[in-house]
């Protein structure tokens, strides 16, 4: 009872943070010139600000913490919600400071299933290499960064709809997507994806399609973790952007429907993107064609599906130029070896 209690606390003050935020960008002069313009030259409407909650937080020491002290917070349940630090001054007083954790940057609300705020994503407003671009709540009692999908709340009806979830790296690709109409979109936010993220999209959809960064990063991310969803059943594509690009940086170039028909025309299957992946790698070196194969087939027999699994090495077998019986054996071998 007492740990529902202070979850309970803890959504309560994590609501007041985001509309202490959210007053600040629209109501606030530096919230309006500095944040506000921000997103405008994002290209966010009024709209989508609101759907996604949007703030600012004041480039000051202790903006939030004085407001939270004068409704009668505890510093102990603003520290409890990652949204102050408190650190012992060394430097000769040994007093103890107490600041907002989150100055001077757009805030990102991060809500749970149900739409309660959870935590916080911010952003620097110019890039700077000394200090992260986005910084982001700790774990707490109601965070647990890897059980969490960004936009899940926005995005779970129209998941539910068009019966598939687009995934992507970050804030932005969730909110840019959602404003060009496409939303049955959530994000990962940087992390490599768990599997209670891929069990929380199986609670909307068996389809994922990964929208990922088109850099060597996006696509390492993307191959990595994801013999894991095969594992879960889900049916996985994947859509890579033009080297540079992100699905936000794209959308915006481009706009919504040709955004729509990159995807449709752009979009493998997991198992043929990762052996092309890992062709383009092994090139001619017929050792590493050879490895390419194992790689592939220990892919393949994660599918649950008999058929599909079927299916995958008929298929894979032809863009390896190999026997599919070649592919087979190599995969009943593996399945062996791993009971
Ligand atoms: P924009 O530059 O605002 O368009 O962000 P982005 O989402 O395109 O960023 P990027 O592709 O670099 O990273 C994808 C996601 O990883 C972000 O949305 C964040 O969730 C996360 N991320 C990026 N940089 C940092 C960082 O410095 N610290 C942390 N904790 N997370 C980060
Ligand atoms: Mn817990
Ligand atoms: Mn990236
Ligand atoms: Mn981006
Ligand atoms: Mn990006």
């Amino acid at each position: 009872l007492l740990k529902q209690n202070e979850r309970e606390s803890l959504f309560i003050v994590l609501n007041f943070a985001k509309t202490y935020f959210a007053e600040l960008l629209t109501n606030h002069d530096e919230g309006q010139s500095i944040g506000l313009s921000y997103f405008r030259e994002r290209g966010f409407t009024t709209p989508t600000i609101q759907a996604f909650e949007l703030g600012y937080s004041l480039n000051s020491w202790d903006g939030l913490l004085q407001e939270a002290e004068r409704r009668g917070y505890s510093r102990d349940l603003l520290e409890k919600a990652g949204l102050i630090l408190n650190k012992t001054d060394d430097g000769g007083s040994k007093r103890d400071r107490v600041f907002d954790r989150f100055r001077g940057r757009v805030m990102f609300p991060i809500h749970n299933v149900s739409g309660r705020v959870i935590a916080f994503g911010a952003r620097i407003l110019v890039n700077d290499k000394n200090q992260p671009k986005y910084l982001n709540s700790p774990e707490t009692e109601v965070y647990h960064k890897s059980a969490v999908l960004y936009g899940i709340y926005q995005a779970k009806q129209t998941i539910r709809q068009e019966d598939v979830c687009y995934l992507t790296e970050g804030y932005t690709d969730v909110i840019s997507l959602h404003q060009a109409g496409i939303k049955n979109v959530v994000a990962s936010s940087g992390t490599s994806l768990t599997i209670e993220q891929i069990r929380l999209i199986g609670r909307f959809t068996q389809n994922v399609t990964i929208l990922y960064d088109g850099d060597a990063a996006g696509i390492k991310a993307a191959l990595r973790g994801l013999d894991m969803v095969l594992e879960e059943g889900l049916n996985v594509s994947i859509v890579t952007f033009p080297d540079g690009e992100d699905p936000d940086s794209y959308v915006r170039r481009v706009g919504a429907e040709a955004f729509k028909a990159y995807i449709k025309s752009h979009t493998s299957d997991f198992i043929r993107f990762k052996t092309d992946v890992l062709l383009r790698d092994a090139g001619d070196n017929p050792f590493k064609r050879a490895e390419v194969i194992g790689e592939v087939v220990s892919s393949i027999i994660r599918i649950p599906d008999a058929l599909q699994r079927q299916v995958f090495f008929r298929t894979t077998a032809a863009q390896l130029r190999v026997d599919e019986q070649t592919l087979i054996s190599e995969g009943n071998r593996l399945m062996r070896k791993q009971q």
